[in-house]
């Protein structure tokens, strides 16, 4: 049976087939996107770039079906939190999103307090594009009413990870969203930062890596227990 807190050395997409639907109130997702990497041609991409480019890539059809998995497991007004760069912001995600059910409601953005690449400007901050599945609403199932939406935090310097996201950011996100006891997803962990950041919270984690994971996915699902928060969420689905 799947386990909660593993960190499974797993494809995306198996991983979500394992996970009952309308189940959890809160996912991550910071897909491995080729995009930069085929605009933006460098003559020298640099050590993090040839280590990023080492990293297997999720084509867009791959992308979309693990939105669409997500948008399944994600229960009545549960939230994604999708992490994009400025690439995508500016040029969309569509095809990502089209059959995913889920809807945009706000976008927090990440300065890393230190500058990057740019052909113009140079980057210094990365996206994180809320998404929430129907019903929208906040009332109930975002309970911090003092995270900004700039949030300035050091990227880590040296972390295990050449896209290690803030773990402030994600920490504040999860109490935010995730009852205590329940679950969060990140079916594409990198550094399980957000596995970090849960387990410290009192909450739960489920996910995996492709490269990182240390353990196999089993052959059954997750028999998740009802919780009282879940009971919560569905009699307001109804009203
Ligand atoms: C952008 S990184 C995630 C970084 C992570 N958010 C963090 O804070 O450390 C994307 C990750 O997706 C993983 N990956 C690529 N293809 C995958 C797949 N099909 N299933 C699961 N993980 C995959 C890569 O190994 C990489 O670690």
């Amino acid at each position: 049976m799947l386990q909660p807190d593993t960190r499974y050395k797993a494809d995306a997409e198996a991983l979500l087939a394992l996970i009952p639907a309308t189940s959890l109130a809160t996912a991550f997702f910071d897909p491995q996107y080729r995009g930069v990497l085929d605009k933006l041609v460098y003559g020298n991409e640099g050590e993090r770039q040839r280590e990023r480019a080492l990293l297997p890539q999720m084509d867009e059809a791959q992308i979309g079906r693990i939105m669409h998995e997500i948008g399944r497991v994600l229960r009545p007004s549960g939230h994604l939190f999708l992490w994009l760069d400025k690439f995508h912001l500016c040029e969309g995600i569509g095809t990502w999103v089209t059959t995913s059910g889920l809807e945009t409601v706000d976008l927090i953005t990440w300065d890393k307090g230190r500058i990057g690449m740019g052909y113009r400007t140079r980057r210094r901050a990365e996206y994180l594009l809320v998404l929430q599945k129907p019903p929208k609403r906040a009332k109930g199932v975002w309970t911090r009413h003092n995270i900004p939406d700039v949030w300035e935090e050091k990227a880590q310097r040296g972390g295990t990870h050449t896209h290690g996201k803030p773990y402030g950011l994600v920490a504040s996100l999860i109490e935010s969203t995730v009852p205590v006891g329940e679950f969060v997803l990140d079916p594409a962990a990198g550094s399980f930062v957000v596995r970090e950041a849960a387990l410290a919270q009192g909450r739960h984690f489920l996910g995996g890596d492709l490269v990182y994971g240390d353990a196999a996915l089993p052959e059954s699902g997750l028999a998740l227990p009802e919780t009282a928060a879940a009971v919560e969420t569905a009699k307001g689905h109804k009203k």
